[in-house]
């Protein structure tokens, strides 16, 4: 089921030592309280996990890792596991971000993997796809997002709607300033849902969270979660600072219940 509640996920990328993880993730858990109409998760840096999982002792907010090897284990230094990430109290893992594509060359193959490893080791997945900036110029942004979806799902004869969340991240959106528009969006989103229908005939496209992520801000999240097919946002800058991350939780919200 696409979710009742918008998902507001953060990406915190390099930032935060364990503590200062610690000191938001303690925040925010009586902050949440308040904001109960939203579904809250955190991906903070590997190092971080365990502390931050400390601070949120069992409330209800999701811990994600933000990259993990594919390898159950071994020579792969400066690695992590789908084990080693479940055992620092991740429920999920982002898989596929365009840094992780684009800075360190992951390939479509890599992260089929690793979605693969993930839903084996019981995580659920936070799968990232969307185009560069050439590529909406070159007028190829749903050839590039049928593209992704082919290789990172290949060999998946269905579609788990109830273990993956797709975010929809334009490349030339992210950290940058610059917001898909609703239209560019609300488009993309769409296409996202028409592509899996038809990658996953037997599949609901109606059910898949999708996310948007790049420059999402407190300024444009009332417009995007309003949006057709947006079901929550993936956040990188933004959900660096608490009162920014809770207000856009709270528009989401707000938003949400209409
Ligand atoms: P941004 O990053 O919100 O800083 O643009 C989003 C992301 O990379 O997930």
């Amino acid at each position: 089921m696409s979710p009742s509640k918008p998902i507001i996920a953060a990406n915190w990328k390099m930032n935060k030592t364990p503590q200062e993880g610690y000191d938001f993730a303690s925040q925010l858990v009586s902050r949440a309280l308040e904001i109960r109409g939203a579904e809250f998760i955190l991906a903070p840096s590997a190092t971080a996990l365990s502390k931050v999982y400390a601070a949120l002792d069992g409330a209800n907010i999701g811990l994600a890792g933000q990259n993990m090897h594919f390898a159950e284990a071994g020579a792969y230094t400066g690695e992590n596991s789908a084990a080693m990430l479940k055992a620092c109290g991740c429920d999920s893992v982002i898989v596929g971000h365009s840094e992780r594509r684009h800075v360190f060359g992951e390939t479509g193959a890599d992260i089929n993997k690793k979605i693969k490893a993930a839903l084996l080791a019981g995580l659920n997945v936070i799968h990232c796809i969307g185009e560069l900036l050439a590529d909406r110029e070159g007028g190829n942004t749903t050839q590039v997002l049928r593209e992704q979806l082919a290789s990172d799902l290949a060999g998946f004869d269905e579609f788990p709607a109830d273990r993956i969340i797709i975010a929809y991240e334009p490349v030339w959106a992210i950290g940058t300033g610059v917001v898909a528009s609703v239209e560019q969006a609300g488009e993309a989103h769409g296409e996202v849902r028409n592509i899996l229908g038809e990658q996953f005939p037997k599949l609901d496209a109606s059910t898949v969270s999708i996310l948007y992520g790049g420059s999402v801000k407190s300024s444009n999240a009332a417009e995007l979660i309003k949006t057709e097919g947006i079901d929550g946002f993936l956040i990188g800058g933004a959900a660096l600072d608490l009162d920014e991350y809770c207000k856009i939780a709270e528009i989401a919200q707000m938003e949400a219940r209409g």
